[in-house]
């Protein structure tokens, strides 16, 4: 394979960041599949209540924390209002939450969500299973949000899902990712997270779609957003921040997986993340020992072993 020139600049011309933000997803993108189908409430609202809480103690600062979905398609969430009003929210972290559509947004925004997240996609047949509609309606779907965002003074993250493959069609061009991610960034979302729905990528191949997605759109607004399915999101992430990316989504524990995404396993583990970055004298400001705590909290709520391996290790060890 021939490296793209772009990638062979970035790799010349751009440093690892010095600093990174790390945007914790695990009370969302875990959580909304960790319980099967109908058990949804053998995890409490308590316990999902005391995950972010706990989390918020940790040093991270930005929480995913609900999902303002339709709770026939995602019943795992169908209790986020309630989250909303019962966690502790901490002055300087955010809690975003997930809003396909007006009503979504209607909802998050009456629950006092303070920043919102629309989410859309780089594969046709992906769009069509996880929210119903084409890509193109999607987009058109977003931009009432947009606008009531901007006068309600709501921040707005966007998110593209199967940038390095669909379950449905397989192989993506990185063009029409980087077409998606343009539009969402034009649209006013002030970060663009570029996900790996199914957890496939690999390092060149992360590399070469970021590069693409990186003309459009400044590398400061991208966040990457690796599943771990093939064991590749660690190897993804470093090659990504040799690019000079600065922004990673993770959760804690490795939890989750995609509900429209049969076989997706759960997120890069947050505390992997985090032992990657320190060997890295990257800054993150946060505290690896609360953080594998509060992991092995919600992993005994779910009766499961952690998915981290950092987290089982120092586990193993203390
Ligand atoms: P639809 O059936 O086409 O919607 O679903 P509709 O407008 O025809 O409405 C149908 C019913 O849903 C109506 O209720 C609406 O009121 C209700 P009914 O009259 O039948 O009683 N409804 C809602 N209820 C609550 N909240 C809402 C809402 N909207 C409509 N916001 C819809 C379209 C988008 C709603 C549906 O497809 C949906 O909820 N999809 C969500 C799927 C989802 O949450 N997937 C997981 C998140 S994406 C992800 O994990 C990827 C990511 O992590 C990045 C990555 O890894 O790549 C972000
Ligand atoms: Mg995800």
């Amino acid at each position: 394979m021939t490296i793209d020139t772009t990638i062979k600049d970035l790799l010349a011309n751009q440093a690892m960041p010095k600093q990174v933000k790390i945007v914790e997803v695990g009370p969302r993108d875990g959580l909304q599949n960790e319980v099967p189908l109908g058990l949804e409430d053998k995890l409490g609202l308590k316990d999902k209540v005391a995950l972010i809480n706990s989390l918020s103690q940790t040093g991270l600062t930005v929480i995913e924390s609900g999902s303002f979905v339709s709770p026939k398609w995602v019943p795992q969430m169908a209790g986020s209002a309630e989250i909303y009003g019962l966690i502790n929210q901490i002055n300087g972290i955010s809690y975003p939450a997930l809003t396909p559509n007006m009503k979504g947004y209607e909802l998050a925004k009456q629950a006092g969500v303070k920043e919102v997240a629309i989410f859309g996609a780089a594969s046709e047949s992906f769009s069509q299973k996880n929210i119903n509609c084409s890509i193109a309606e999607s987009l058109q779907r977003f931009e009432p949000i947009m606008q009531q965002a901007k006068l309600d003074g709501i921040k707005v993250r966007g998110y593209v899902s199967c940038v390095l493959g669909c379950p449905y069609e397989g192989d993506i061009d990185v063009s029409k990712v980087a077409e998606v991610a343009k539009t969402l960034y034009r649209m006013g979302c002030y970060e663009i997270s570029l996900g790996d729905t199914i957890g496939v990528g690999t390092p060149a191949k992360a590399q070469a779609m970021l590069a693409e997605v990186a003309k459009q759109v400044p590398m400061e607004h991208l966040a990457i957003h690796f599943h771990d399915t093939y064991g590749q999101a660690l190897a993804n992430i470093y090659a990504c921040l040799q690019l000079g990316v600065s922004v990673i989504d993770s959760a804690v524990a490795g939890l989750g997986g995609c509900p429209y995404a049969k076989g997706a396993s759960g997120n890069v583990a947050t505390e992997d993340v985090v032992y990657m970055l320190n060997g890295l004298n990257i800054e993150h400001g946060v505290d690896l020992t609360k953080l594998a705590q509060t992991g092995a909290e919600i992993c005994k709520a779910l009766g499961k072993v952690s998915n981290s391996k950092v987290a089982n290790a120092l586990l193993a060890s203390s």
